[in-house]
C-alpha cells in the first residue's frame, strides 16, 4: 500500500477541503492518505508519495506550499510528487488546461514533480478582509469540482501503480 501525504496551503479553508477530497479519492483507490496543513509537516518519514496543494492569490501560490517545497526539496526530489493549485472562480479549470503560475512551474522543475494541476477555487459570500469581501459580491461560489478531482486522482493512481510494477 502506498502512503501519500496530501499537504495544503490555505487562507480561507477551500484548499483544505480540496485536499480532503483528494485524500478520500486516494483511499478509494486503496492507498493510505494523510491530509495535513503544509505548515505542520515536520518531515516526510514513512511517506511514499506527496501531493502539495496551494491556493492562488494574486497569481502567487500559497506561501505554506512554497515553504514546504523549499524545506523538503531534497527529499521531495526523491519521491513521486504532484503539485496542485486551486483558484479560478469560474469553470476554466474544468474546461481548459490552465498553465501553472510560475511559483508552481519553478517548484515542479526544482523537485522533478510528475505533474501539475489547477482546480477551481471557492470564495464564500461572507469572505472577510480586503479585497476578498469586495470580490465576493460578484465572484462568490464554489468551483471545486469533485468529478474533476476524481478523474485526476485516477491518473495519479495509474502512475503510482506503474511506478510500483
Ligand atoms: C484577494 C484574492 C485574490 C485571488 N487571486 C487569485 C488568482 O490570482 N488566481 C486564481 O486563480 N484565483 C485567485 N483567487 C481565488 C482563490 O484562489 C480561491 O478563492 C481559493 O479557493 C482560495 O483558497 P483558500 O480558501 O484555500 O484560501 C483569489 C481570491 C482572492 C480573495
Amino acid at each position: 500500500m502506498t502512503h501519500l501525504l496530501v499537504a495544503y496551503g490555505t487562507s480561507r479553508g477551500g484548499t483544505r477541503g480540496l485536499a480532503e477530497l483528494i485524500g478520500q479519492d486516494l483511499r478509494d483507490h486503496d492507498h493510505e492518505a494523510t491530509v495535513r496543513a503544509a505548515a505542520d509537516v515536520k518531515n516526510l518519514d514513512g511517506v511514499d508519495a506527496v501531493i502539495v496543494a496551494g491556493a492562488l492569490y494574486a497569481g502567487r501560490w500559497h506561501k505554506d506550499a512554497r515553504k514546504l517545497i523549499k524545506r523538503e526539496a531534497d527529499r521531495l526530489s526523491e519521491l513521486p510528487v504532484w503539485l496542485v493549485a486551486t483558484g479560478p472562480l469560474d469553470d476554466t479549470a474544468e474546461t481548459t488546461q490552465i498553465a501553472p503560475v510560475h511559483h508552481v512551474s519553478d517548484a515542479a522543475a526544482r523537485i522533478g514533480a510528475r505533474g501539475v494541476q489547477t482546480f477551481g477555487g471557492r470564495l464564500e459570500p461572507d469572505a472577510k478582509g480586503f479585497p476578498a469581501s469586495a470580490m465576493a459580491k460578484t465572484m462568490a461560489g464554489d468551483w471545486r469540482d469533485a468529478e474533476h478531482v476524481a478523474r485526476w486522482v485516477d491518473e495519479v493512481d495509474g502512475e503510482l501503480r506503474s511506478i510500483q510494477s
